[in-house]
């Protein structure tokens, strides 16, 4: 988690804020080992802001990664960064099963994809999977 952390760290340098001024950084690594960096990029239009988290998960999918296993967040919080809903149901899709969270005074918190999203949708709630519908 430390080289996550790293590789996060640098990945916010890259961050695209210019209307929050929050920067934040991202890294996922893949099943192969390989790490994926994201930063958040901000737009005029708010609300087509990508997340830090969202932007290092679609590298690794588009870069044919589907199975990931850890992802790490930074930003300049006063506690460690808590990453939006929307990226708790990205974070949930792909396997991802820790989730380091720190802020840039080195304060981490690690938690399970799990406890980042109780009770949430994804693909076993679909037709013809394995769940039980009523
Ligand atoms: N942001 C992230 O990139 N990740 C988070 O976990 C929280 C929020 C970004 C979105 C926006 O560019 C800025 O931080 C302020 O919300």
């Amino acid at each position: 988690m430390e080289e996550l952390l790293k590789a996060a760290k640098l990945a916010r340098t890259k961050a695209y804020a210019p209307y929050s001024h929050f920067f934040v950084g991202a890294a996922v690594r893949g099943a192969s080992g390989k790490i994926y960096t994201g930063c958040n990029i901000e737009n005029a239009s708010y609300g087509l802001t990508n997340c830090a988290e969202r932007t290092a998960i679609f590298k690794a999918v588009s870069e044919g990664e589907t199975q990931l296993t850890a992802l790490a967040v930074i930003a300049d919080s006063p506690e460690p960064v808590a990453p939006c809903g929307a990226c708790r149901q990205v974070i949930a899709e792909f396997g991802i099963t820790t989730v380091l969270m720190a802020n840039t005074g080195g304060k981490t918190c690690t938690v399970s994809s799990e406890q980042l999203l109780p009770w949430g949708f994804s693909k076993t709630d679909l037709p013809g999977k394995d769940k039980h519908h009523e």
